[in-house]
């Protein structure tokens, strides 16, 4: 109580104008996009990056035919399908006017809340806010005296403090090798929170079922890294990505943690100096305190990191390293044999189709993003971030009826690649 007060009085000190300012995205636009052949490709990639006001949603495989969403604002509707239809780029509306949507969600959320008593959240049946989030993880250690560890790595640029929960078998064996997995690198992408909590009662609940996996090796999870922006979707604008520290363009706030890190920070055009952009990547490597504290919680694991899982959406993907450069890094089979294990499982067990491969050649150059630092300075012999499916109007934006079928599949494969690493790299 007192510490939530704190913030709000830390709040109207530092934004008197944006407190209270729930965006509701009137007559904001969602159109999906079917691009044909390169031309259309390079036009989408060229629109990205001239048009900061216009959202191209989820992770876009940069190859034929693959179609995406965007999202327009009013003021941009008419001058966006003129862009569209002078260059015969095929289009459709999905959504005419995105509000009715935003609210209607945000009231299921709310009453979904009503009757969860904290902190004994049900994962399935809500999403929740960072503190809450923060709330259920300073429980665990109490259930589970012996398993659990949380520790506090650091704090996020608006103060909230950024925790880390370390689970083992309780058996005392120390240095194990680490199963690392992070979730909330953007803020919009809810169903990674809800997959991060989903793991880690899975490993504690429902132990019998998945002990295994604990026998030899230990793990490591942060479910929320971009704590501001998180908390930012639940209070003002539910699709925002990045973080919230301001930038040198004052019209423009956030970075983007996934292109913040420091391996090949900046390479080529893996990333944006546009502060306007959604993936604008700082000026420089880890000057984001969020990126810093994911940064020592991998270093901390240096050594021991035989798997890092970073959890996004949307896309269906197993992205491997690189995302700087088209050269596939030396351990690329072995990654590749981890992935294969997922997809496979994923398959055979929903029908659910992913893609995998580098980041670079599945889908475009990303710089500096959590994955190719894990790799490239940390060493993690597979290092990989995970797009899970689309839900919702927007794809970011699952309903709470969704979250059970997202997380059990998305766990499906999740367990069958840690499984596949521990059978590879055994302690
Ligand atoms: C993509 O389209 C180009 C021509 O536009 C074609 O040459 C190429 O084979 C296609 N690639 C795939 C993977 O379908
Ligand atoms: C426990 O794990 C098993 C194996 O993954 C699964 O079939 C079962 O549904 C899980 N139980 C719960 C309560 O999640
Ligand atoms: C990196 O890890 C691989 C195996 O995961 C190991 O063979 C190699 O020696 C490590 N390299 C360094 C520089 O530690
Ligand atoms: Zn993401």
């Amino acid at each position: 109580m007192a510490a939530s007060l704190l913030g709000l009085l830390t709040l109207l000190l530092v934004h008197p104008l944006v407190l209270f300012a729930w965006q509701d995205y009137k007559d904001y636009r969602v159109y999906e996009l079917k691009p044909h052949g390169i031309e259309d490709r390079n036009l989408i990639r060229k629109l990205s990056r001239e048009k900061p006001l216009w959202d191209f949603l989820g992770t876009y495989r940069n190859s034929n035919d693959s179609s995406l969403r965007v999202m327009i604002p009013p003021e941009e509707v008419d001058s966006s399908v003129k862009t569209f239809s002078s260059h015969h780029l095929e289009h459709r509306m999905l959504i005419a006017d995105l509000a009715p949507f935003v609210q209607a969600q945000r009231a299921e959320n709310i009453k979904r809340k009503e009757i969860i008593q904290m902190p004994h959240i049900d994962v399935l049946g809500a999403f929740y806010t960072h503190s809450e989030i923060n709330e259920y993880l300073d429980s665990l250690p109490e259930r589970f005296p012996k398993q659990v560890q949380v520790k506090q790595f650091g704090w996020s640029y608006e103060r909230r403090p950024l925790k880390v929960l370390t689970i083992s078998n309780g058996d005392g064996k120390r240095n194990k090798p680490v199963i690392l997995i992070d979730g909330t690198v953007h803020a919009r992408e809810w169903i990674s929170p809800s997959m991060a909590l989903y793991i880690i009662q899975q490993l504690l609940d429902n132990y019998s079922e998945n002990q295994e996996l604990l026998q030899d090796y230990d793990w490591v999870i942060m479910p929320v890294v971009n704590a501001d922006g998180y908390e930012y979707t639940h209070t003002d604008s539910r699709y925002w990505r990045k973080t919230r520290r301001p930038t040198n363009n004052p019209e423009c706030v956030g970075t983007d943690i996934n292109r913040n890190f420091g391996y090949e920070w900046g390479h080529d055009e893996g990333s944006s100096s546009d502060p306007c952009e959604d993936t604008y990547r700082g000026e420089r490597p880890f000057d984001q305190p969020e990126s810093q504290v994911l940064r020592d919680v991998l270093l901390n694991y240096r050594g021991r990191l035989n798997f890092y899982l970073s959890l996004h959406s949307y896309g269906n993907y197993f992205l491997l390293p690189w995302g700087y450069t088209r050269e596939f890094p030396e351990r690329y089979q072995d990654m590749m044999s981890v992935a294969d294990a997922g997809g496979m499982a994923i398959v055979h067990s929903t029908n659910g189709i992913y893609s995998w491969g580098s980041t670079y050649h599945v889908l475009y150059p990303t710089s500096g993003d959590t994955a190719d630092f894990a790799l490239g300075v940390v060493n993690a012999t597979v290092a990989m971030t995970m797009e899970l499916p689309a839900a919702g109007f927007q794809g970011f934006d699952p309903w709470v009826s969704h979250i059970e079928r997202l997380v059990t599949e998305s766990w499906v494969g999740v367990r069958a690649m840690a499984a596949e690493v521990i059978r590879s790299y055994p302690a």
